[in-house]
C-alpha cells in the first residue's frame, strides 16, 4: 500500500513541480545562525532571518541561484509594495574587471521598466547597514549564492515586501532584464 501511494505522489504533476522548484530553507548560514526561514515561491530561492525588535534591524539572507556566469542575482525590500518598481536592491554578479563576485545597491524606480538607459548602482535610500555575498562554488549556470544583508525598518514600520530575481547577462555594471515567463514576473 505504502509505495503504490509514493508513487502516485511522484507522478502527479503538480506535486512534481513541487518538488523541483522549492528548495528547502535553512535557518544556519556559514555567516549566522537566523530565527526563521521560508522557501520562496518561484526560483528554488530562499530567505532567512532575524528580526531584532530592541534595535529594530532586519538580518536577511536570501539564497539564489545563477541562471548564466554572465549573469545576476538580486533580492531587496520594497518599502511600499509587491513590485519591482520602488524596490531597493541587492544585486550579486561576477566584476567584470576582477571576475569575483561582488554584491552593489540599486534603486528600481519607473525607469527601469521603460529600460531607456542602463541601470546604474547608487546608494539605498533605506538604512542598510551592511551587506556582502558569498559563493561556495562560483558564478556558473545553477551555482548558488547568498547575500546576507542587515536593515534598520522604522519600528513602526516592520512590515516589508521582499522581491526577488535572477537575470542572464550583466552589461558592464548594469544589470539587464530578467525573463519574463510567468515565474520570473511573479
Ligand atoms: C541589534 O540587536 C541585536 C540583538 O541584541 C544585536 O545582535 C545586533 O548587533 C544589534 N544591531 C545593531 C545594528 O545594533
Ligand atoms: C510610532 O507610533 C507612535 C504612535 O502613533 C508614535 O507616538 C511614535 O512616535 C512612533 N514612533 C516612530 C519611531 O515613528
Amino acid at each position: 500500500m505504502f509505495p503504490l501511494l509514493f508513487l502516485i505522489f511522484l507522478l502527479h504533476p503538480k506535486i512534481l513541480i513541487t518538488i523541483t522548484e522549492a528548495s528547502r530553507c535553512t535557518i544556519s548560514t556559514p555567516l549566522k545562525t537566523y530565527e526563521k526561514c521560508i522557501s520562496l515561491p518561484t526560483q528554488g530561492a530562499t530567505l532567512a532571518w532575524t528580526y531584532h525588535a530592541k534595535n529594530a534591524t532586519l538580518d536577511l539572507a536570501f539564497t539564489g541561484t545563477f541562471i548564466s556566469p554572465s549573469g545576476w542575482v538580486a533580492c531587496g525590500i520594497n518599502p511600499t509594495s509587491p513590485s519591482m518598481t520602488g524596490t531597493r536592491a541587492l544585486v550579486a554578479f561576477s566584476d567584470p574587471s576582477t571576475g569575483s563576485l561582488m554584491v552593489l545597491p540599486f534603486i528600481l524606480d519607473a525607469s527601469v521598466k521603460l529600460q531607456s538607459t542602463p541601470l546604474v548602482s547608487r546608494p539605498l535610500d533605506i538604512s542598510l547597514l551592511s551587506s556582502s555575498v558569498s559563493s561556495r562554488s562560483g558564478i556558473r549556470d545553477g551555482d548558488t549564492i547568498q547575500i546576507f544583508f542587515t536593515i534598520k525598518l522604522s519600528p513602526n514600520r516592520t512590515r516589508v515586501n521582499f522581491v526577488w530575481n535572477r537575470g542572464l547577462y550583466v552589461q558592464g555594471y548594469s544589470p539587464t532584464i530578467h525573463p519574463t515567463a510567468a515565474s520570473d514576473l511573479a
